[in-house]
């Protein structure tokens, strides 16, 4: 019964989409458990390189079945794209999975997401404005369309009625806009329903007869454990648990039934959007993270903000997830830096602190402590095991586990499927 939760241990972006594809043969099924496409995933396969948004990642193994749980918040245009442009290039998708509880991303949640970032102005989230936070909104308010809702017109009609109604007066009374006319939505929402009807099914049934059967079942984290809506930088987060709870809630099965839970780590720390950065960099050595580590968001474009690791992170992600194992990656972004800062802790207010601070406050103030080890020149994207690393490369490595609290049971040495040191198997 080995069912794997694979997340993001900072703040996403961590290069979850290498590790998933990494294990992607000897993994029956990859089920995605919460977000949307605001998620973005890059995996490069032989020569080709793929960006993902929704789709799991295990749609380019042949022998896998992806999965998109009832945690997912599904937009149907977006879905359907990105299944056509993978079979323009060959990939067979037929075997992908949707559950029919998953909530559909609706053309006026996607509207009120823009509306609502332009509104805040200067306190805006920087959300990827993919209209995540007001679908998950509407579930929570119980006016939510859901996947099984496009078989039903009549059912469909009354529930966008019903979503529509408070949302008009908003979007015309307060943000000035015009309203949405519920037979517009209505049609465009049917227009997809026999498209999808292939992939729609009871996927809480399949996942529980996969594991009774011993198949091995990856559930992969969209975001990261930073960008938690109960367990991040709240407010500025994204509205759903990429924690590894949230893989129980998003996909249908108990806890009893998680086998591993693997937090991602890149070897620096990035965040894309607006919210609190300790170890954020503002000068040239950000600048050089950024553009040796290709630090650009897969789905919105936007740069990232780049700063040293932050051993005070990584020691919370292992904590709110139970994490048992470290997949560490974009070691070879940190090659040629002589001296390499760590945060091991934080100051804040004159005090050293060395846990994550509760208080939004506290974490807004909190000054990185930092210990400097030292860097190596030699290039690394060619080592195959763990002894093939310099010295200083694998002291890096050995600092960076004790500090965070897990084993770090892979490494990341460049973009390639094959450039990993594999150290303890995850299966
Ligand atoms: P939303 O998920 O679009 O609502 O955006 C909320 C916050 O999460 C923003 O700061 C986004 O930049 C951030 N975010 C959403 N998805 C990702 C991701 O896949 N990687 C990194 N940041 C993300």
């Amino acid at each position: 019964m080995p069912a794997l939760v694979l997340l993001g241990a900072q703040w996403g972006d961590e290069g979850k989409g290498k590790a998933t594809d990494l294990l992607g043969g000897s993994v029956d099924y990859v089920v995605r458990y919460q977000g949307g496409n605001n998620a973005g995933h890059t995996v490069v396969v032989g020569d080709q390189k793929y960006a993902l948004h929704l789709l799991p990642s295990g749609i380019l193994s042949p022998t896998c079945t992806p999965v998109i749980g009832n945690g997912v918040v599904v937009d149907p245009s977006v879905l359907l794209s990105e299944l056509s442009g993978l079979n323009e290039r060959g990939v067979d998708t037929s075997k992908l999975l949707i559950s029919g509880n998953a909530h559909i991303i609706t053309p006026y949640n996607v509207t009120v997401d823009k509306v609502t970032e332009r509104f805040l102005g200067k306190r805006k989230i920087g959300t990827t404005g993919r209209g995540i936070g007001p679908t998950y909104a509407d579930k929570i308010n119980r006016v939510g369309i859901r996947v099984q809702d496009l078989y039903d017109e009549s059912i469909l009609t009354q529930k966008v009625e019903a979503a529509l109604d408070v949302k008009n007066q908003i979007l015309t009374k307060l943000y000035n806009r015009r309203a949405i006319a519920v037979d517009q939505v209505v049609e465009e929402l049917v227009g997809y329903a026999e498209k999808l009807a292939p992939y729609v099914a009871d996927t809480v049934l399949v996942l529980n007869q996969a594991l009774e059967d011993d198949k091995v079942v990856l559930f992969e984290g969209g975001q990261g454990t930073l960008l938690d809506i109960d367990h991040g930088t709240y407010p500025f987060v994204t509205s759903s648990n990429p924690t590894a709870g949230g893989a129980c809630t998003g996909a249908g099965v108990g806890p009893t039934k998680i086998s591993r839970v693997i937090g991602i780590l890149k070897a620096y720390t990035t965040r894309v959007g607006a919210g609190p950065f300790p170890t954020e960099l503002f000068d040239e050595d950000g600048d050089a993270l950024r553009r040796i580590g290709g630090e650009r968001g897969v789905t919105t474009g936007r740069d990232r903000r780049c700063g040293w690791f932050d051993a005070v992170i990584a020691r919370y992600a292992t904590r709110v997830n139970g994490l048992t194992d470290f997949f560490l990656t974009k070691l070879d972004v940190l090659t040629g830096w002589e001296q390499i800062p760590v945060c091991v802790a934080y100051e804040i207010d004159g005090k050293r602190v060395e846990e994550l601070p509760y208080s939004q406050s506290d974490f807004h103030h909190a000054k990185p402590v930092y210990e400097t080890l030292p860097g190596w020149s030699e290039d690394i994207t060619k080592a195959k095991s763990f002894s093939d690393l310099p010295k200083n490369a694998q002291n890096y490595v050995k600092a960076l586990e004790e500090m965070s609290g897990a084993p770090i049971s892979a490494i990341g040495v460049g973009p390639g499927r094959d450039e990993t040191i594999e150290i303890n198997s995850f299966l």
